[in-house]
């Protein structure tokens, strides 16, 4: 085989969610109130955040840069989902293929280290409160989402890196609706399993990692808080109920993903629905509707943008 002709795949073609006309009805429904209630919820987050001074605190600046990388997480693959959902040839190119990759590494990696550094908030406002403000200077508020940024980055160009420079030379069906490295690597014509346990081991022991760091530090915050005072316990567990949940939300599919040696497609692809879609949907439900300050100032916002002066 010479490399000069070995790349002749210049479009991946889907096979998409389902072929039965009634499914794909559903699924139309369902993706697409979905994805707009995702990206209205998440804009309204950033845009309260943002309008509210009330709301200029390290913990809502973390909260609005998570919206503004929902944002991000839902529209990476849902659109094209949504609009390949009737057609019967639902094709790629290359470099849109590669794209989504890049997308959805890198905010997926911004992701993890952001609610990283929201577990690290909530740790210091509630077991050292005192110090709370000197460490979580305007200045680190600055430098957190930064460094999410840039982490997520290298982690998306090191794993882009991998497969660019793989020939692709006549398979090019994916049993899925967006491009991901583990269908995508089987398609390349060259012994891959090498490839493919470095893929796992790369997002696999990435997302498992830090899964295993946040429920730690969540689970050190409550017991650092009931040693003294089982008072503060149920006050505590309110708050962090709300973090655990998006955390388990969000890696819950991604481990799933990545580490599970038996890949079965079809669950694979509703799994990665669900957290295309819901997910970033989800978020903004479960930390604004738990929150008084939150909804008073979205319940502004709405005001404003319907043309009060304040609230009635
Ligand atoms: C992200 O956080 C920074 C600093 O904490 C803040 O200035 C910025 O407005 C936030 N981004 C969004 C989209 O809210």
């Amino acid at each position: 085989m010479d490399g000069g002709n070995c790349s002749v795949v210049s479009e991946f073609v889907f096979l998409g969610l389902s072929n039965l006309w009634g499914i794909q009805l559903l699924l139309f429904l369902f993706s697409s109130v979905f994805y707009m209630a995702s990206v209205m919820g998440n804009l309204l987050i950033v845009f309260s955040v943002t309008a509210d001074s009330n709301l200029h605190s390290p913990m809502y600046f973390l909260l609005a840069n998570l919206s503004f990388l929902d944002l991000g997480v839902c529209s990476v693959a849902a659109p094209k989902m949504i609009y390949d959902l009737f057609r019967k040839h639902k094709a790629i190119s290359f470099g849109g293929c590669i794209a989504q990759i890049f997308f959805i590494h890198a905010i997926g990696g911004t992701e993890m280290v952001l609610l990283m550094a929201m577990a690290f908030d909530r740790y210091l406002a509630i077991c050292r409160p005192l110090h709370y403000l000197t460490i979580m200077s305007p200045q680190v508020c600055v430098i957190i989402p930064a460094t999410a940024w840039i982490l997520g980055l290298i982690h998306s160009v090191v794993q882009v890196a991998f497969i660019v420079h793989l020939p692709f030379c006549g398979p090019n069906v994916l049993n899925s609706f967006y491009c991901d490295l583990p269908q995508l690597i089987k398609l390349a014509c060259t012994e891959t399993n090498g490839l493919e346990f470095m893929v796992t081991a790369n997002s696999g022991l990435i997302s498992v990692g830090s899964f295993l760091v946040l429920v730690a530090s969540y689970i050190f915050i409550l017991v650092t808080v009931w040693k003294h005072s089982s008072a503060g316990l149920s006050k505590a567990l309110s708050t962090l109920s709300a973090h655990v949940t998006v955390v388990v939300l969000f890696f819950g599919p991604l481990i799933f993903f990545y580490t599970w040696p038996f890949p079965s497609s079809n669950l694979d692809k509703f799994l990665a629905l669900f957290d295309a879609i819901l997910t970033p949907f989800l978020n903004p439900v479960i930390y604004s509707l738990r929150n008084k300050e939150m909804k008073v100032a979205m319940w502004k916002l709405c005001y404003q943008l319907l043309g009060y002066r304040k609230m009635p």
